[in-house]
């Protein structure tokens, strides 16, 4: 969100032969340069522990960006032979740390940088504790300019795993130089919600348990667990994406508004918002798991028949919850969330759903035909706002049917940048906004803590349906349904 110039640098990849590398990180910042928002101060030093020679670093980094899309041939060569390093980190040790510093450190002596240092630890969770201390311990952060420590989702499994590190983080780098990333964050729509909602009054003065009837999040996926069964295992749905993603859409739905448009007002409201979340039972929760199903001649495994999950799995795959948020704006307004893999497509929407006219003047002129007004807020497949209401259809009888009006992203402003590109250059330019405080995910882990001890019942669903039937009966408590568009 911020439009400060990028002071030149250097960007430290650790994880840096890793998929996420690869797929997101280094396409991100090969964009960012095409752009002109890296210019050749901006150099890249992937870290991990093969021991290759540059030169193989960059001829691998220059396949997998030809790999995600096309490049100028001769300008993307150019930039892997002037901007790209590589230090291995062998075993992992404390001296390997101390080298990879040095290297760092002679990097920006011969290029005349003045020491910015961003550490992005692109790394499975069980790596983090060792890589922040060998870091910290190393002096990576005693040079002349600034450190910034970028990390992935999943930050901690609960919530005394996440105060750990939070701990260990704030050894050797204060808060302020602490970006936690949830990539939720940087998609366009969620960013645009702010601007949605605190810049158009007419919908500011919808947004309360007055006019709301219930809220939904959805972010469904049609993928299965694919080839990370092994990590999905430990994880589950619920600290996959209910306890980052999800209750990143919901408070940005729920936040009251900033005193200012600024990082910490921002992530202030978000926090306030969640810690007025009641205590969630589990008998408003519902976990489930997809089984197998055959479409024509393909058949779709179930998940217990997944590589790396055991043939008795009970890690959920789905999770559909209901929450209440006690507070002025949204007491009684049931906020509904729920995600899952193996399901019919893959779509992310939240729906703000009002409430029904008071009165019953059309329900009995033409019954069932009735839908409330909604509000559509999709960020996936495509991002958009629709606005649903009742008209007459013309002449007789008089009779009613549902419309909307759109608002697509794309269709107004052309390709939309991606989430990491974002992202990556709020890191550059030091702004916080788009990242999770320490506060709010040792909050959300404290949260949750109730339905993570494993003992929740698990409810089977078809691959290929939208979840176990005990997700539909949540609603049905309320007179609800779950609403998929219009
Ligand atoms: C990741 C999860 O954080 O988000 C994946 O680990 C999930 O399991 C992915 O598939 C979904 O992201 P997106 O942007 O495709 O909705």
């Amino acid at each position: 969100m911020s439009d400060q110039s990028v002071a030149p640098h250097v960007f430290i990849i650790l994880g840096a032969t890793g998929d996420l590398t690869r797929r997101k990180l280094l396409p991100a910042l090969y964009r960012l340069r095409s752009q002109g928002v890296l210019s050749d101060d901006a150099l890249v030093v992937g870290a991990a522990l093969p021991d290759m020679d540059l030169k193989e670093f960059r001829a691998g980094v220059y396949e997998a960006l030809q790999a995600v899309g096309s490049h100028d041939d001769k300008e993307l060569r150019r930039w892997c032979d002037t901007c790209l390093y590589y230090q291995s980190l062998k075993q992992g040790s404390p001296k390997d740390y101390e080298t990879l510093v040095e290297y760092i450190g002679a990097l920006e002596r011969q290029r005349h940088l003045p020491g910015n240092r961003v550490l992005y630890l692109a790394l499975p969770p069980t790596s983090l504790p060792g890589t922040i201390e060998g870091l910290g311990e190393a002096g990576v952060t005693r040079s002349h300019g600034w450190a910034r420590i970028v990390i992935e989702k999943p930050f901690g499994h609960d919530f005394p795993s996440a105060r750990a590190l939070n701990t260990l983080l704030h050894r050797y780098f204060d808060e302020s130089q602490v970006y936690r990333i949830d990539h939720y964050l940087g998609k366009e729509t969620v960013q645009n919600m702010l601007a949605f909602r605190f810049a158009n009054p007419i919908f500011e003065s919808l947004w309360n348990r007055d006019k709301v009837e219930s809220v939904q999040i959805t972010v469904a996926e049609d993928l299965g667990v694919e080839h990370r069964g092994a990590y999905y295992q430990g994880s589950g749905a619920f600290r996959d994406m209910v306890q980052n993603h999800l209750t990143q859409l919901m408070t940005v739905v729920a936040m009251e508004v900033p005193v200012a448009f600024e990082a910490d007002a921002i992530r202030n409201e978000k926090l306030k918002a969640l810690h007025s979340i009641t205590p969630i039972s589990t008998e408003d929760v519902v976990f489930g798991q997809y089984t197998s199903w055959q479409i024509k001649d393909h058949p779709i495994p179930g998940y217990r028949e997944e590589p790396g999950v055991p043939a008795d799995s009970t890690t959920e795959t789905y999770v559909a919850m209901k929450m209440e948020i006690h507070n002025w704006r949204w007491q009684g307004v049931p906020f509904y969330l729920r995600t899952g893999k193996r399901l019919p497509r893959k779509l992310t929407q939240i729906a703000v759903i009002f409430r029904d006219a008071p009165t019953h003047l059309f329900r009995s002129l033409v019954p069932g035909s009735i839908r409330p007004n909604m509000l559509l807020i999709t960020l996936q497949p495509s991002e958009g706002f629709s606005l649903c209401f009742s008209v007459k259809n013309p002449g007789r009888p008089f009779q009613l049917s549902p419309h909307a009006l759109h608002f697509a992203y794309e269709k107004a402003f052309g390709p939309l940048p991606e989430a990491y590109e974002t992202l990556l250059s709020d890191v550059l330019t030091g702004d916080q906004t788009l990242f999770v405080s320490a506060d709010f995910t040792e909050s959300a882990w404290r949260l949750y803590s109730p339905l993570l001890k494993g003992t929740m019942p698990i409810h089977f669903y078809t691959a290929g349906t939208w979840g176990p039937d005990e997700a539909d009966r949540l609603l049905l408590q309320k007179g609800h349904q779950w609403q998929l568009g219009w």
